[in-house]
């Protein structure tokens, strides 16, 4: 799976709190894109607070000391017998795509995510994400199905692609 060295200049790392604001920027272009999700406000750096608040995994991806790229899993129910299953998300700053960050993101946060107890990641993803979608079969995760009409995105119905990878064996 890991058969490609880390471009260049690209470094993986567990996140911290202090790459709150570097995580948030990055994010909001996600949102203003309107491929990767359904949220359509913006998040301030307090937000992403919260999740280092609420120990979720989070991996980043510097180039040059600045964070290009992230990868989150946040958990997926609260149900106890779900605890090991998380709900990821990855996202590179515009000006990055297609350099291999957000690969080398959601390899980080495969591993923080295995370290924490978590036995599969899973993500919902709009059909058109081609790059999304690119990216989560490069990594071997599974495309389950498709759930239609899932939600909207400025009152417009989209579907949803669910992808999964176990992490354990
Ligand atoms: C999806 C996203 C995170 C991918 O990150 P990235 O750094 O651009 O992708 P990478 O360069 O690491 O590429 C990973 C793989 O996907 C492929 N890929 C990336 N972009 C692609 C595209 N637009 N079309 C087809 N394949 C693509 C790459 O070729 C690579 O495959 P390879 O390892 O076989 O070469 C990035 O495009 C992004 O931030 N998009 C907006 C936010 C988003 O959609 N997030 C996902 C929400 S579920």
């Amino acid at each position: 799976m890991n058969d490609h060295p880390a471009p260049s200049g690209l470094s993986p790392r567990a996140g911290r709190r202090g790459d709150a604001a570097a995580i948030a920027e990055i994010y909001n272009q996600g949102i203003d894109d309107r491929i990767a999700t359904f949220e359509t406000e913006h998040r301030g750096a307090e937000a992403i607070e919260a999740w280092f608040d609420a120990r979720y995994p989070l991996a980043v991806v510097e180039d040059a000391g600045k964070v290009v790229a992230y990868a989150v899993a946040h958990p997926y129910r609260a149900r106890q017998a779900y605890a090991g299953v998380r709900e990821f998300s990855v996202y590179a700053a515009r000006a990055h795509r297609g350099r291999g960050a957000g690969r080398l993101a959601v390899l980080a946060l495969i591993e923080l995510a295995r370290a924490d107890g978590a036995w599969k990641l899973l993500s919902r993803i709009f059909p058109e994400n081609v790059a999304s979608r690119a990216l989560c079969a490069r990594l071997g995760f599974r495309e389950v199905g498709t759930y239609e009409r899932h939600g909207r995105l400025n009152g417009e119905w989209r579907d949803c692609v669910i992808v999964e990878k176990l992490l354990v064996e």
